[in-house]
């Protein structure tokens, strides 16, 4: 029987450090570190990641403005508002929350961010730094918190076999530069793929990372491997659930991250860190 990785415990303690590290911020440059959000429409699922943004910022001693903007703002009143902030002094980070309404190019919108500020990681400037992920001011939150979770839980990726399921540009194709520039083997799988299940089978770490509630099934899982979750999905009666089906997949794995509890709760987290990063960017530069 796997043991459960806890991500909300792990997270805690990443919040925990995070908050330490704004108190001396504080401390040293008598201001906070400040997080901008800018949240397009009402979309009730963004509404409620916003919420969490902010209050984890809260917690941590970081300070968070949320700008809203109604659904009906076109492309550039949104890049006005971009470049405002990005010209604001108290402005250390700034997240443009995803997805944004249609008619508005989001590459458009993500490039015209400046990199300094994006806490996301989502900039190319920003992406093209992950092939030396070590040199990086910003790592993005979900993978970041994806090696969090192996490192808290003393996982060592060197030499490992790790398939990530999904090519995602927000998890799966950063996710391998990250674990690849820990020293594990690593394997990218897609829609495409042909014989998954067999790829899979090989992993020691397996991530999840294809929104398809239960897709990851015990026949695809090595006996021992640890298996990561990243999947936020619901089932039919309305529950949250991850790619894996756990029941069945935890009888075979060493570890396993559950949905909700896992992976979710690290993204946060892994925000303030990013945060806190810009800021000390922000000083190091003489920009204050
Ligand atoms: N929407 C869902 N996940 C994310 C995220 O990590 N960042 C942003 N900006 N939007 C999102």
């Amino acid at each position: 029987m796997a043991e459960r990785i806890d991500g909300k415990a792990i997270a805690a303690a990443v919040r925990a450090r995070a908050a330490e590290d704004a108190a001396a911020f504080e401390k040293e440059y008598g201001r906070r570190p400040k997080l901008t959000v800018i949240l397009v429409g009402e979309d009730p699922a963004s509404q409620v990641y916003v919420r969490n943004k902010r209050r984890a910022c809260e917690e941590a001693g970081i300070l968070s403005e949320t700008v809203l903007l109604p659904a009906d703002t076109d492309e550039k009143t949104l890049l006005a508002e971009v470049a405002r902030l990005n010209a604001e002094e108290s402005t250390d980070g700034i997240l443009v929350q995803l997805p944004l309404p249609a008619g508005i190019d989001e590459k458009r919108v993500i490039a015209a961010i400046a990199p300094e500020t994006d806490v996301d990681c989502f900039h190319p400037v920003n992406v093209g730094k992950l092939f030396h992920p070590r040199e990086a001011t910003f790592l993005p939150c979900t993978p970041a918190g994806v090696m969090e979770m192996l490192r808290f839980t003393g996982i060592d990726p060197r030499g490992k076999r790790a398939v990530i399921v999904g090519r995602s540009d927000i998890v799966g194709k950063p996710l391998a530069l990250l674990l690849l520039a820990a020293d594990a083997t690593v394997t990218v799988c897609h829609s495409k793929t042909r014989d998954l299940a067999a790829l899979t089978r090989e992993a020691e770490i397996l991530v999840a990372a294809v929104g398809r509630a239960g897709f990851i099934t015990a026949d695809m899982v090595r006996e021992g491997a640890v298996v990561i979750d990243v999947g936020i999905n619901r089932t039919p009666d309305g529950k949250l659930c991850g790619d894996v089906d756990f029941a069945s997949v935890e009888k075979k794995a060493s570890y396993i991250t559950p949905v909700p509890g896992g992976v979710g709760p690290m993204t946060v987290a892994m925000l303030l860190c990013n945060t806190l990063a810009a800021a000390r960017a922000r000083v190091f530069s003489g920009k204050q």
